[in-house]
């Protein structure tokens, strides 16, 4: 089974109301820890590398270990760029083996973002890559940049139409009050989505995949464990996983999930050191923390995405 891309997996989880969970990879164990927990649940995934994953581990290393998990596990995997900032660097992606690309040019100015998307779009096609492009912008922390609240702004459901007829993209990420991090909402905000937007979207686009950045739940177990074992993390919010649900049985059919994965594997880290202080073997820690990535997902699968069985 080579790499897929996004375009089968998506109709197939539109039509059976449920998502693709879009887990980043940085490394070998969040690979393995990832791809060993779909292959138990027999789950389709998108594996995705950002900017930085590709800086930290290099791009070749991750093609060949995505390669590697689809040669042991057998499953349906795409290989996705995670927000990719320029033409070149999706060119890159494209022409380096990857099945899928993310365009965000969700900070431009909206002429602009439609010009490069399609132009992505464009280049990715001749080679059956799959576009995800975003409109409308999210809060929070990606690649070490820190986009406030305040220039934070929902998408508008009525550029929806004209921006995916316009630039062919495959799918199109939105903002409807979910955002990247471990600090969601406020302490004490109670966390909310914009449903009514989500509805709208899926109304004039019917039929079209709609995605969701910045949906990690950041459980509190895992928080209280790294602040249990030496951390000191202030009060973290996520998306609740009720609500997830709800959204990957409407148009959502890919939900991104890093930040979860991070404090699962952080937390049990921790703990492990902590509790083993004479250890310095990384394949002792190490193996705790490829578990709890392998948990993470299980969860993510069977709680939030309901793509188990779904091969
Ligand atoms: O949305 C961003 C992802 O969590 C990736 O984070 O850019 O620090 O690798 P990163
Ligand atoms: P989280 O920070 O909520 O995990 O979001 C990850 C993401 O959107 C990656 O693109
Ligand atoms: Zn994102």
């Amino acid at each position: 089974m080579p790499l897929v891309n996004t375009r089968e997996m998506f109709k197939k989880a539109y039509e059976g109301g449920y998502a693709i969970g879009a887990f980043n990879v940085n490394n070998m164990e969040i690979v393995q820890g990832i791809t060993e927990a779909c292959k138990e649940l027999n789950s389709p995934v998108i594996l995705q590398v950002s900017s930085g994953a590709r800086k930290y581990a290099n791009h070749t290393y991750l093609v060949k270990l995505v390669e590697a998990a689809i040669e042991v596990t057998g499953l349906p995997i795409a290989l996705h760029l995670d927000h990719g900032d320029s033409f070149e660097l999706c060119k890159s992606c494209i022409d380096g083996g990857f099945s899928s690309v993310m365009i965000d040019g969700s900070h431009l100015p909206y002429e602009e973002n439609i010009a490069l998307a399609k132009k992505v779009a464009d280049y990715a096609h001749q080679f059956d890559v799959t576009v995800e492009a975003e409109l409308g912008r999210l809060a929070g922390i990606e690649d070490d940049v820190n986009v406030s609240a305040a220039d934070a702004s929902y998408t508008d459901p009525a550029q929806v139409q004209d921006f995916v007829e316009r630039t062919g993209v495959d799918s199109l990420a939105i903002a409807i009050g979910t955002s990247h991090g471990a600090y969601k909402f406020k302490p004490g905000q109670k966390p909310q989505l914009r449903f009514d937007i989500l509805a709208e979207v899926e109304k004039r686009l019917p039929g079209f995949p709609i995605v969701l950045h910045g949906a990690s739940s950041v459980i509190p177990e895992f928080v209280d464990m790294i602040n249990t074992y030496g951390g000191k993390m202030p009060d973290a919010i996520g998306i609740p996983e009720d609500m997830l649900r709800e959204a990957a049985k409407m148009a959502v059919c890919k939900i991104n999930v890093d930040s979860d994965l991070r404090l699962a594997m952080t937390a049990t880290l921790r703990k492990y050191l902590a509790e083993h202080p004479s250890h310095f073997d990384p394949r002792q820690y190490l193996s705790p923390a490829r578990a709890a990535i392998k948990d993470m997902v299980a969860h993510k699968i069977t709680t939030v995405l309901g793509s188990a069985g779904k091969v």
